[in-house]
């Protein structure tokens, strides 16, 4: 059986990340099992837990409580999806993942780093990803997209944020990039969406090889270079 991998992108609002996994997983697909998936969320009963936060129930609580079921719906969507996948063999997409609870409770909301590494560790424990990519892109610009995007409605507890607060996101997810740069690459996400996707086939060909075929251009489907 082929070995499984577990990508998740991270980054601001706006910056992109569901357009690059949608292409990411079209691009895979013929040769591999892919999911693709999301957090908050990704089953029945996390998703129940995301409504219930990004509609802002834990807000008045403070930043410690939104870990604490990001963390209870983690473990439903690791138990019950993300692992089972990954021991079939198949390819995990994840939009968000535990990198986002290091930027939105700990360097944005305020949450201490060895408290968010402790639920880490219970947490996610083993099943860190493989791959992180890191989409990088100024808040104002991200925000203006996600806010021009079709059909979106009211801004959700963490779109509602301050300017200020989204800057904090961009450089702790810069900051991770830069700590972990075995498991992460950061890329520009201010270019076109052509320019990212190949910049994303090339962090994932180039750090898995075991998906570095199915990602070669010059496929049956035309893809440039
Ligand atoms: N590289 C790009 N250049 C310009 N617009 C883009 C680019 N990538 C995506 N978009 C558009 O910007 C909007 C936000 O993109 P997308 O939904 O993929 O971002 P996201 O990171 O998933 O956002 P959110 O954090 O709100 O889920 C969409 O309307 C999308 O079509
Ligand atoms: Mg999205």
């Amino acid at each position: 059986m082929t070995s499984g991998a577990f990508i998740t992108f991270e980054g601001g609002e706006g910056a992109g990340k569901s357009t690059q996994i949608g292409r990411l997983a079209d691009a895979l697909r013929p040769a591999r099992t892919v999911t693709v998936t999301r957090e908050p969320g990704g089953t029945k009963r996390a998703e129940a837990i995301r409504a219930a936060v990004l509609g802002g129930l834990a807000r008045p609580h403070g930043p410690f409580a939104e870990a604490l079921l990001f963390s209870a719906a983690r473990i439903d969507h690791l138990d019950r999806l993300i692992r089972p996948a990954l021991a079939g063999g198949g390819v995990v997409l994840c939009d968000r993942f535990m990198d986002s609870t290091r930027a939105y409770q700990g360097a944005a909301g305020g949450l201490d780093p060895d408290t968010l590494a402790a639920l880490e560790r219970v947490v996610v424990g083993p099943t860190r990803p493989d791959l992180t990519l890191i989409l990088d892109l100024d808040p104002a610009a991200g925000l203006a997209r996600a806010r021009a995007r079709a059909g979106s409605g009211a801004p959700d507890r963490f779109e509602g944020e301050t300017l200020a607060f989204h800057a904090r996101l961009r450089a702790a997810f810069r900051a991770i990039a830069a700590a972990e740069p075995e498991r992460c690459v950061l890329i520009d996400a201010a270019a076109e969406p052509d320019a990212v996707e190949a910049a994303v086939r090339a962090a994932v060909a180039a750090r898995l090889p075991v998906l570095a075929g199915p990602l070669a251009p010059d496929k049956e489907r035309g893809d440039a270079a």
